[in-house]
Order: structure tokens, then sequence, then C-alpha cells
């Protein structure tokens, strides 16, 4: 083990991230009703330049007026080279009230667009006397996000999440495909006279997940744009759960209840956890630092790795 151990991520639940254009204000409400852990009203790509300024009015008052329940609420702001983003920030934290936890900074590609959205943040926080810190939430979704995400999730003690956003990471990317996530038809592996299909967001998913372990963030997985496609969103939220990542979004609310049956761990999952950790603690009790539990080894690490799932169960149902 390094000398620095590694930091704990926010101990809040994050399965899913329900998302809904800041200009279609009457799916607040319902967005506010669903099952998500996280609301994420959007004020960058689902709404049209004309309507900037509505949208950002509409979630202002939605801030303060509907009742979000225990929801973490987080807003994503237009991106750092448009003409909004700055305007975003001011009404949100002038007139948005402290009931907003959180806004999402999309498109980031180093630590300084951090540092800048922070520096704004700090400044307009210390203006108001605002008492509840705002925290940050950040996409990854071009090359050079890619390039600098471990500085990225370095960048600000308000970062608190990083997703994945595979339509922009594609096209900034010069991926061949139009898909929204999941598999993707030319990505296989042929052996005779099969296909065998392939993940092509495996190496930027495990790079977010090894940033934001290394520095105490939650790694999402972002939109799967197919909302037909249950067990497409199945498949792909299976991979990410079993990379590390804790949750996924939703553009569609049939999508909540997926998510939260794939990030919750079954119970299957939890009872064999525990199994694993009392085997271990029976071997401890015996001088053994290793042991059989269903003809397979474990040791040391399986009881880190037990403590994983436990801890995210407990911390799942402690919330609910
Ligand atoms: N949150 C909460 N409720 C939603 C919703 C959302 N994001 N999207 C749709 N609904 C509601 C609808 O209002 C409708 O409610 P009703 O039964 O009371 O009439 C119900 O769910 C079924 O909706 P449906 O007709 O299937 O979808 P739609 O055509 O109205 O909307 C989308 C489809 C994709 C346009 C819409 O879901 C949406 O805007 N998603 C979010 C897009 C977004 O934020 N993108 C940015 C991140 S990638
Ligand atoms: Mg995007």
């Amino acid at each position: 083990m390094s000398f620095r151990i590694q930091p704990a991520p926010p101990a809040r639940p994050n399965r899913c991230q329900l998302f809904g254009p800041g200009s279609n204000d009457a799916l607040f409400e319902k967005m506010a009703k669903s099952a998500a852990d996280v609301v994420n009203i959007d004020l960058e790509d689902s709404v049209a330049p004309d309507d900037k300024d509505k949208a950002r009015a509409n979630t202002v008052q939605a801030i303060n007026d509907v009742d979000w329940g225990r929801k973490t609420l987080s807003v994503r702001i237009n991106g750092l080279d448009s003409p909004y983003w700055y305007r975003d920030v001011v009404d949100l934290l002038e007139k948005g009230g402290e009931r907003l936890d959180q806004i999402m900074i999309p498109k980031a590609g180093n630590a300084s667009d951090i540092y800048a959205v922070d520096a704004l943040v700090s400044s307009i926080e210390a203006a108001m006397g605002r008492v509840k810190k705002l925290a940050f939430e950040c996409i990854i979704e071009t090359s050079a996000g890619i390039c600098h995400v471990e500085d990225i999730a370095a960048a600000s003690p308000r970062l608190q999440a990083i997703s994945l956003g595979a339509a922009d990471f594609a096209a900034s990317m010069g991926m061949q495909t139009t898909g929204i996530g999941g598999t993707q038809e030319n990505y296989y592996m042929h052996r005779e006279g099969q296909k065998y299909w392939s993940d092509p967001w495996h190496w930027a998913q495990a790079n977010i997940v090894a940033a934001c372990r290394t520095h105490g963030l939650l790694p999402v997985d972002g939109p799967f744009g197919d909302f037909s496609d249950d067990e497409g969103f199945r498949a792909q939220a299976r991979r990410s759960a079993t990379l590390g990542m804790v949750g996924k979004w939703a553009i569609h609310p049939k999508q909540v209840a997926l998510a939260n049956e794939i990030f919750t761990p079954s119970d299957e999952a939890v009872n064999e956890a525990k199994e694993i950790l009392a085997a271990m603690e029976k071997a401890k009790k015996e001088g053994a630092g290793a042991a059989v539990y269903k003809g397979r080894l474990i040791d040391i690490a399986s009881i880190k790795q037990a403590e994983v799932v436990v801890r995210q169960a407990e911390m799942i149902a402690g919330d609910s």
C-alpha cells in the first residue's frame, strides 16, 4: 500500500442521474417524484440557443419552488467555450437559492476549466454569503478531457463526480459511430465465421474510474440513447458497474428503474460478500491469511472486495 491512503468518495447514492431540458418545465415535478438519486436539469445541449434565457429562468424558479425531497439537485451549465456559461453560474447562485447542490461542467478539457468555474463560483458565494458550498461534477467527453482526466479529478475540492459522455466523446475522438453509448456494430472480433462484439468505451471508462478512485470521486456512466432497448441499457450498465462505476444517467424516465436495478447490489451479491467476510474472519482466528470459499481461493484482498459490496448496499439502504 502506498503511504497515501485512497480517499473515500462522497457517501451518497448516485445510481441514477435523471436528465431533463431546462426549457421543458413540465418535466420538473416528474423528475422530482422519480426514483432517481440525482436530478440534472440541463441548460446545455438539450436546450436550443434561442431557449437558453428561458431555460435558465425556469431552472432558477424550479430550484426555489419544486420540492426535490432528498435528491441531489444538479444543473448542467453550458460549456466554457460558449457565451452562456458565466450567466448560468451567476443566475444560479445569485437567484437560485441554497437548495441547489451541484453544477455539472460539460466538456471539461483540463484542470483550468474546473479552476475557472471554481473562481467564479467562490467569488459569488462570498459576495452572497452563501452558507452551503456548491459542489461540482463534470463530464469527460472530449479527447482533451480523457488525456487530462487525472488532473481534472484533482482540480477542485468541490468536485464530487465525473461522468463519461459517450456521444460527444465519440465525435471528439473521430469515432465512426452515431449511437449514444452501448454496443457498436463495427467494433467486433472475428473468428471462424462468428462476430464477437467488444466494448469501445472500456478504455475511457477505466481511465475515469482510476482518476476518480485516486481522488475520492464518484465515477458515473453517461447516457444510453436508445431508450427502447432495455437489454442494451442493462448490458452497458452491468459493464460499467463491473469496472467500478457507481451509476448511470437516464435520458428517459423508464431508464431510472433499470439503473437502480443494476447499481444496487443484489441480495445474492451482498449475502455472498458477507459469507466471504465471515469465512475470512474464521481463517484469521485460525491463523490463516487465505481460505477456500465455494471451491475458490479467498484472501485479504477478498475482504476489501467484499467490503465494497457491503458498504455500497448499506449506504443505499441507509439513504432510502
Ligand atoms: N424526466 C421526467 N419525465 C419525463 C422525462 C424526463 N426526462 N421525459 C419524459 N417524461 C415523461 C413524459 O412527460 C411523459 O409523461 P406523461 O405520461 O405524464 O405524459 C412520460 O414520461 C412518457 O414520455 P414519452 O412520451 O415516452 O417521452 P417524450 O417523447 O415526452 O420525451 C425525450 C422523450 C427523450 C425528448 C425526453 O425524455 C427528454 O427530454 N429526455 C431528456 C433529454 C436530456 O435532458 N438530454 C440531455 C442529457 S443527454
Ligand atoms: Mg455532451
